[in-house]
């Protein structure tokens, strides 16, 4: 299993040096980062910065990177949302510096069927525009949605929200079949629960998801005390979780 990172924390001296320690600790595990400016790329690929950040994360194999867009569930207007992906389209690799991208994160993604069409164009919109190989669609809903958006996306953010809202019944909802393609984003989780975080993963990486972000703290501003632990935890049990035969989903 992966480990899904929404990275919203600018890149100050030393900010990310967490995220690299991670990296480097267990480099068997993919990192799937959402790298994000100013709720889209707003002129990060002109902000040193970001530049130096970014090229530092490039230098891992283990990392894949997806920027950041926002279109407030089907209702952003389709242009707008277009001008951020061919902003990130540009980000690139020079002699000095590499800040390509994987793919496009796609925030205040819609739940109700009637939008299915904005997401089908949106998808289309990355694979036009975005350099070949480097055009992955993470769409989040951040809830449950139906099977056939997972047809415009590679990976679904299916669930974010709290740990408590997870253990009464959050983890229950995302359906086997489309496990394979879903991330999860969980956080509050309980601080100082001794082993709680590990036996959790552990069921996590048995279920079939694709990648998890499980943090203590509220929001994504900080990297919380258990960032290490969690890491170490998933790239550990990954190897030795046998995960469970996942349904096909139903046509
Ligand atoms: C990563 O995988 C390789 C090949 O299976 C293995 O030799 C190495 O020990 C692993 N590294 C870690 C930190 O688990
Ligand atoms: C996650 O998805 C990728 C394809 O996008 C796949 O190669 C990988 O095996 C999946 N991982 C899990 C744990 O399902
Ligand atoms: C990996 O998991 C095993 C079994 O749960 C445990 O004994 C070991 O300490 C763990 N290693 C790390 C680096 O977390």
């Amino acid at each position: 299993m992966a480990v899904a990172v929404p990275l919203y924390i600018w890149p100050t001296i030393n900010a990310w040096q967490p995220l690299y320690n991670a990296i480097s600790t267990s480099p068997n595990t993919t990192f799937n980062i959402i790298i994000n400016p100013d709720s889209g790329p707003s002129d990060g690929a002109s902000q040193p910065e970001i530049i130096s950040a970014v090229t530092s994360l490039r230098s891992y194999s283990n990392v894949q990177l997806f920027g950041y867009v926002h279109i407030e569930y089907g209702k952003r207007k389709a242009a707008t949302v277009q001008k951020d992906i061919k902003t990130y389209s540009t980000w690139k690799k020079t002699t000095k510096s590499d800040i390509h991208l994987d793919g496009i994160f796609v925030d205040e993604a819609p739940y109700e069927l009637k939008q299915l069409g904005y997401m089908k164009d949106l998808h289309t919109y990355i694979h036009k525009t975005m350099p070949k190989s480097h055009q992955k669609v993470w769409t989040n809903p951040g809830i449950p949605i139906d099977a056939k958006f997972y047809d415009y996306a590679d990976f679904v953010n299916a669930y974010e929200n709290s740990y408590a809202d997870w253990a009464a019944g959050g983890n229950k909802k995302i359906p086997g079949c489309l496990r394979q393609k879903s991330t999860v984003i969980i956080h509050d989780f309980p601080k100082n629960a001794n082993g709680k975080l590990n036996a959790d993963t552990k069921n996590i990486i048995a279920a079939g998801y694709n990648g998890t972000y499980i943090t203590t703290s509220s929001g994504y501003e900080d990297f919380s005390a258990s960032w290490g632990q969690y890491v170490k935890d998933v790239a550990n049990l990954t190897k030795t979780t046998k995960v469970k035969t996942l349904p096909a989903c139903k046509k």
